[in-house]
């Protein structure tokens, strides 16, 4: 018998933004395949390596590591575009990733025009989601309309032409509804379809390929994107991604059966932060907003939009902690609330009625009217950037993360206090 393989579900516990590219980036070292199980090109996953920076929107993050295999699942919406030129961008700066990427048979193409159409809808909606404009919405409900077209329809380019005519049609007159115009939308049809025998080409069957190194005893990491509060089932609804972003669906999303799954490990930051609309229960005041902001550098990596920044939730994280099966967490940016002369826990939330609750509701509005009841710790005023070993953090920083774990239920398997790989410091 082989050695018995694992499989580690890499998952953000917030509204996404944890640092989860970071962490794929250090495990990757030890893993044979990276796979994306959800999403598309709305995240942007940051890694430094070296003086290095690099951000990934679609490709996952393990690809920076030498001879591992990075695919993309069925559950994600391929931007075929955005894609190659990532995949181009990562070629030019001399890492070898020829052979190294496969996309699934059954990946759903987001197309020009999901893009398009998710501009105008935000455009003209009433409530609007604050969505990253990558046509993510729309490809999600051409998925579920069962009208989206996969890599797999590019076999068949009749067949190809014809489903496309039919879901880009619907598409148009929509976007005549709404008074939007398509200028550039047939020039973007021909770019993305002219890369269909490129897409052919590295084409797989991902959930086999998992399954049979599972098999042969080999290491796999499944790379989640946006967070659990970002779910489409379990986040603050309407004001979610489109996709199920919690661990469950990496299953799912990748081809292979849940029982293959052996570790579920959960990404939080050591704030919490949202970009887009909806509540943010324990969003600091102005200045303090402002000030961790440009302490942790919090913009969108995808759209550069101001990030709001709030204290550790662990109402969320609980919840998360629920929903995803945590077996472990990664908290990240340690080192950003390094000057602060205190630092706060939101414990529970004071409801609308008055009632204090430990659970995260599903009543989304009223979550925006809610109070937190905070803990307030002491701050540990030193820098914990060249810090290499838990034991050497200063006490009230490690006061801070046992508290973290003790509310999250979930034990700390590492704490990165910085960019580098260097930064990230595993805990025993
Ligand atoms: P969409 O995924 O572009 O439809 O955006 C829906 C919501 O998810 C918006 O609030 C976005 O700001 C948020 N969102 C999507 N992707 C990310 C991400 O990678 N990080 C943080 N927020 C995201």
């Amino acid at each position: 018998m082989p050695d018995q393989g694992s499989c580690t579900v890499i998952v953000g516990c917030q509204w996404g933004d944890e640092g989860k590219g970071k962490i794929v980036d250090v495990l990757a070292e030890r893993v044979d395949i990276v796979a994306r199980y959800q999403g598309g090109a709305n995240a942007g996953h940051t890694v430094h390596v070296g003086e290095d920076e690099f951000v990934l929107h679609q490709i996952p993050s393990g690809i920076l590591h030498e001879g591992r295999r990075c695919l993309l699942g069925n559950g994600v919406v391929l931007d075929v575009q955005q894609f190659f030129e990532e995949y181009d961008a990562i070629l030019e700066r001399g890492i070898d990733i020829e052979g190294r990427v496969g996309v699934s048979y059954r990946a759903q193409l987001l197309m020009p025009y999901h893009r398009f159409l998710d501009k105008a809808v935000e455009l003209a909606a009433d409530t609007k989601i604050g969505t990253t404009g990558r046509g993510i919405g729309p490809a999600y409900e051409d998925k579920a309309g069962r009208r989206g077209v996969r890599t797999a329809d590019l076999l068949n380019p009749e067949r190809l032409a014809k489903r496309i005519e039919a879901a880009k049609s619907r598409v148009v007159a929509r976007l005549d509804e709404l008074g939007a115009g398509t200028q550039e939308l047939d020039r973007a049809m021909d770019e993305t379809l002219a890369l269909s025998e490129r897409l052919l080409a590295i084409a797989t069957d991902v959930g086999p390929e998992i399954s049979t190194a599972l098999r042969s005893g080999r290491h796999v990491l499944l790379e989640g994107a946006q967070g659990t509060a970002l779910d489409l089932d379990h986040g603050t609804y309407p004001f979610v991604t489109s996709s199920n972003t919690t661990a469950g669906s990496a299953a799912t999303g990748s081809g292979i059966g849940p029982t293959q799954i052996t570790d579920v490990i959960g990404i939080v930051k050591a704030y919490t932060t949202r970009v887009g609309e909806g509540p943010l229960p324990s969003e600091m005041s102005p200045e303090m907003d402002e000030h961790v902001r440009t302490l942790g550098g919090e913009f969108g990596a995808t759209t550069g939009r101001p990030r709001r920044c709030g204290w550790f939730d662990s109402v969320l994280t609980r919840f998360a902690s629920q929903v995803n099966g945590l077996t472990g967490i990664a908290v990240t940016k340690l080192d950003v609330l390094d000057t602060l002369d205190e630092v706060k826990i939101a414990t529970a939330y004071r409801m609308p009625d008055g009632k204090t609750r430990e659970f995260f509701p599903a009543d989304t509005w009223a979550l925006a009217d809610v109070e937190p009841v905070y803990e307030t710790m002491p701050g540990w005023k030193s820098s914990t950037c060249d810090i290499r070993r838990i034991e050497d953090l200063p006490s009230n920083a490690r006061a801070y993360l046992d508290r973290i774990e003790e509310l999250t239920n979930a034990p700390v398997k590492f704490v990165s206090v910085g960019t580098k790989r260097s930064q990230i410091i595993p805990v025993d």
